[in-house]
């Protein structure tokens, strides 16, 4: 089929510039099946076209090109993200940032790293660790995610209980908007301000707002002492009591994550028990303790150990150990997704008192739609990853109901149907529970500044 006038007109005015690095997908059935889909439920889109930009100044071309003809662009890092928030219609342009992936400046005395967006998450902290500094934002992905997609989704991770998501990171971006200004806000310091908080609107706005180009992150001491630990329960309602008591005795674990049964079933049948050096139980909290001596991360955890009462406990005795904890956990998503190709997996968060019922809430639901569920994720946080593991399309359809009656309860208790994944395509179901129409009117006006065509991620989160 002959492609669009609009997009025929952005071809021809950028064909010359960035050479075979704008392709026309048509040809390529298997890249462009890549680029419709990311880690997530939704269904694939269509990619038509894509576009592989190496400078802050290209990115500005596009965008010009895009707003001249009215061609919609969507920003794609690495295709991890979990709501859709990079899958493309038909007619628009996949924006892939990926490489533009270089770590522009580490400057420890200053502690921030200035990184381009396509920067793989782990090679940020691996270099950061070189200095005795640390990026605290660990989504599971973070071996593959870059920090665009981690900024334009305002990204969590298990560490996230002690020290905070993405936002808290972000000091300074740089940001191509619609039509091509590039907009440089924020800073190079712990302090500033002076004027609107800008950067803050960018992190978490899916790509609606603007091309993230480059970032100033801020990097924290690395704690020299860490202390792992995977604790054993009979069920998910005493791990949250667990965890529930852990705060109440004014402890701080770095990370307090539950799995459950079926999270380490899936486990165990995808990776096999052979090297497995957890103590077998039905329900699982992998927890982390740090402080800047090794001593007091131990003491931390002995002392979050008596508080939790588990079933069984084991210490990591090295490194290595430690790793294997932390991986096991940051597998989980995958292995169920081996064993359920339809599952549909959501991240609402509550106030931590309330994940008690949240789990009840959650199970109860499921069972009466007649699903089977998994709970698993970031506890400490009040953010579960609850799955609905469908098997079939009328599963899903039972599903969606089972979303939204979960959703309202967790916006009713004070929570919010995203804690960490974005609302992308998969939740914008939710729209209407999350914000009241006040609150959405106001985004979308804010949008409308930005981008008064409506060309940057249209149709995404809380856009039009
Ligand atoms: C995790 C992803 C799904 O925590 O957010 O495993
Ligand atoms: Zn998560």
């Amino acid at each position: 089929m002959a492609r669009a006038a609009a997009l025929d007109n952005f071809f021809c005015r950028l064909a010359p510039r960035l050479g075979e690095r704008l392709r026309d997908l048509a040809a390529d059935p298997v890249a462009a099946a890549a680029l419709a889909r990311d880690a997530s439920h939704a269904p694939e889109g269509v990619a038509d076209a894509h576009v592989l930009p190496q400078t802050t100044a290209e990115v500005s071309a596009v965008a010009a090109a895009a707003q001249e003809f009215g061609v919609a662009l969507v920003p794609r890092g690495a295709g991890t993200g979990k709501a859709g928030g990079c899958i493309p219609a038909a007619g628009q342009v996949v924006v892939d940032l990926s490489q533009m992936r270089s770590l522009l400046q580490l400057r420890p005395a200053d502690q921030l790293a200035v990184v381009q967006p396509g920067l793989i998450t782990a090679a940020l902290d691996e270099a950061a660790g070189e200095a005795g500094l640390m990026y605290p934002p660990d989504p599971a992905s973070w071996a593959t995610s870059s920090l665009g997609g981690n900024i334009a989704t305002n990204a969590g991770g298990p560490r996230a209980v002690k020290y905070g998501v993405t936002q808290r990171y972000v000091w300074g971006l740089e940001v191509v908007l619609a039509g091509g200004e590039v907009l440089r806000t924020g800073r190079q310091c712990q302090k500033g301000v002076a004027g609107l908080a800008m950067a803050p609107l960018f992190v978490g706005s899916e790509g609606t707002l603007g091309l993230i180009t480059e970032a100033t992150l801020h990097l924290v001491p690395s704690p020299r002492g860490v202390q792992t630990a995977w604790l054993g329960f009979d069920d998910p309602a005493a791990a949250s009591l667990a965890g529930s008591r852990i705060f109440a005795a004014g402890l701080l674990p770095r990370m307090l994550e539950l799995l459950d049964a079926p999270a380490l079933q899936a486990l165990h049948e995808v990776h096999g028990q052979a090297s497995w050096p957890m103590p077998s139980t039905p329900t699982a909290l992998l927890v982390e303790t740090d402080a800047d001596d090794p001593q007091a991360a131990r003491a931390q955890m002995q002392r979050l150990c008596e508080v939790a009462r588990p079933l069984a406990c084991r210490l990591a005795a090295h490194a290595d150990e430690a790793e294997a904890m932390r991986g096991a956990r940051r597998q989980v998503s995958q292995a169920l997704k081996k064993l359920f190709p339809q599952k549909i997996s959501d991240d609402i968060a509550v106030p931590r008192s309330r994940m008690p019922e949240l789990l009840a809430q959650a199970q109860r639901l499921a069972t009466a739609a007649g699903l089977s569920a998994s709970a698993y994720g970031h506890m400490g946080d009040g953010n579960l990853h609850v799955n609905l593991l469908c098997a079939d399309a009328a599963q899903r359809h039972a599903a969606a109901d089972v979303r939204l009656q979960l959703y309202r309860w967790a916006v009713g208790v004070g929570g919010t149907v995203s804690g960490e994944h974005g609302l992308g395509l998969t939740k914008r179901c939710a729209i209407d529970i999350e914000f009241d129409p006040v609150s959405l009117l106001w985004q979308r006006r804010i949008k409308s500044l930005f981008d008064p065509q409506n060309i940057m991620n249209p149709g995404k989160s809380y856009a039009i």
